[in-house]
């Protein structure tokens, strides 16, 4: 065979054969059980990496068009406290930032928003989020379990959760911790 035709074919049954060979060994890797599938474990940098920039583009998309609809005063900023202290602190902790049993064993793990709040964040970000929750972690979605009043409220105190009013900071700081300090 003449060189230029050999290259291509060469050239060609490699291209072929690569990602069958990636595919073979990806599905062997898959049933040997080489593939992490705990949640004991610290996720890696890369795996942080693709789903942030693949949440980030969801909800960019998610959010056009959305606006809060209720008005940020002691009222609003209280209720979302409340509906907090009920459906989000098992998970996301109250003022004290002590993580609860299920916040320390979840992967991912579950900002406690007493450190490590979201007020940089649009409240429409937060709503979609609650929404809709977020894919292979814990957050799930209150699409069906909250009003979407509801969740705009939360969102807003999500929002201001550092510049609260009387009421409402009273309220932020009256919820029960959520770690479990003895066992009974
Ligand atoms: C069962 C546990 C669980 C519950 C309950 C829960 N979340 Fe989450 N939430 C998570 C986890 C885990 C993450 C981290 C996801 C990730 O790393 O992408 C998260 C992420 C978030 C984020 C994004 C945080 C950030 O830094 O970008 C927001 C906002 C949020 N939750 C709000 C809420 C609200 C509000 C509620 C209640 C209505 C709630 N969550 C209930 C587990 C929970």
């Amino acid at each position: 065979m003449p060189d230029q035709p050999r290259k291509a074919t060469v050239i060609l049954a490699t291209a072929i054969a690569t990602p069958v060979l990636l595919l073979i060994l990806g599905y062997a890797a898959l049933v040997e059980g080489m593939i992490p599938a705990n949640a004991d474990a610290k996720p890696p940098v890369v795996e942080r990496w693709i789903a942030k920039r693949a949440l980030n583009a969801a909800i960019d998309r998610g959010i056009q068009g959305l606006s809060d609809p209720l008005p940020v005063n002691d009222s609003t900023l209280t209720r979302g406290v409340r509906l907090y202290g009920t459906h989000c602190a098992a998970c996301h902790g109250t003022s004290d930032g002590e993580p609860s049993p299920i916040a320390k064993g979840l992967y991912q793990p579950p900002p406690q928003f007493a450190k490590h709040d979201v007020t940089d964040d649009s409240i429409a970000e937060t709503y979609w989020k609650i929404t809709h929750g977020i894919r292979l972690t814990g957050m799930p979605s209150y699409a069906q379990t909250l009003s979407p009043e509801q969740r705009w409220a939360i969102a807003t105190f999500l929002r201001h959760q550092g510049e609260l009013p009387a009421h409402a900071d009273e309220a932020w700081k009256a919820l029960p911790s959520s770690a479990v300090r003895s066992e009974d």
